[in-house]
């Protein structure tokens, strides 16, 4: 068998890049792709002694066709296989709704839900050419209940989490899964200046090298997990908790943490 490949989106910092370097560290051979091409030349010299290799170049997810000739290169360049797709890239706004303009919200629609239909045309016929293909979408603890201050984050994060459960179904025929990964905040740039009812009242735990650990577990899950077909997995204690508690809570009991967690 050939290395086992990955294209990943916004691989160029956060939890992108640790996953990308997690994964070479394991000898895959990883396609990083993102907007900010500085952070991705850093990336190769970092993957440079590790075991596998990395192809990198500049994509903006929001770009459709692009979208699809940097898969279609990339396969070309790791032996004709895609094992896995990592659906990454994504910003996120915080505050109140109407302090973010309407073309603001707009683009974090762009990137977080249009940027992941996107990578799923464009890796489709790549993921069903190799078996046993595997998507990762990061979704977040943010589509646990829709989340003020976050609200359009949130919103982007519940069509994630959606799109995720009804592909894996229909995919299933083709022998893709098509998983989501649900984190709490995470100390990446995107957090970096971000302060919201919620980051104060839950912190900010969880470091990328803990979601990427996660989306290598998702990809590889212990037998019983496949058995039992694990489509969300969520990333440390407190995201556990919190989707236990919403799925056993009344929906009142759910709002009303989620506003007091959220300080309004
Ligand atoms: N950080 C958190 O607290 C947290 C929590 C839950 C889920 N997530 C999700 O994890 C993913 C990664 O987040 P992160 O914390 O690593 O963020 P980050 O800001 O550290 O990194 C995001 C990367 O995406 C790239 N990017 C942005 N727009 C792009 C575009 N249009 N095309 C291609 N690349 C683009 C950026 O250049 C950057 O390298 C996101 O989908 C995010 O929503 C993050």
């Amino acid at each position: 068998m050939s290395t086992r490949s990955v294209f990943i989106t916004g691989a160029a910092a956060g939890i992108g890049r640790r996953t990308a370097l997690l994964l070479a560290e394991r000898g895959w051979t990883v396609g990083a792709y993102d907007i900010d091409e500085a952070g991705l030349a850093t990336l190769v010299d970092e993957v440079a002694p590790l075991r596998g290799s990395v192809v990198t170049g500049r994509l903006d997810v929001t770009d459709a066709d692009a979208f699809a000739a940097a898969v279609t290169d990339f396969v070309g360049q790791a032996g004709g296989r895609l094992d896995v797709l990592v659906n990454n890239a994504g910003i996120l706004l915080a505050g109140p709704f109407e302090d973010s303009s309407a073309a603001d919200h707009h683009r974090e629609v762009d990137i977080n839900v249009k940027g992941t239909v996107n990578g799923l045309h464009a890796a489709y016929p790549h993921l069903r050419a190799t078996p046993g293909a595997t998507v990762v979408n990061l979704a977040s603890a943010s589509a646990i209940y829709g989340q003020a201050d976050l609200a359009n984050y949130s919103a982007t994060k519940f069509f994630v989490r959606g799109l995720t459960e009804a592909l894996d179904i229909e995919w299933k025929r083709h022998d893709i899964r098509v998983v989501a990964i649900w984190p709490l905040f995470v100390q990446t740039a995107m957090t970096a200046n971000m302060r919201t009812g919620t980051t104060d009242s839950l912190g900010i735990r969880l470091k990328p090298e803990d979601v990427a650990a996660k989306i290598l577990e998702a990809i590889e899950p212990p037998k019983p997990r496949r058995a039992l077909h694990q489509v969300h997995f969520p990333v440390g204690f407190q995201t556990t908790a919190l989707t236990l508690g919403s799925r056993f809570s009344p929906a009142w009991l759910t709002r009303a943490v989620n506003k007091r967690l959220a300080g309004h």
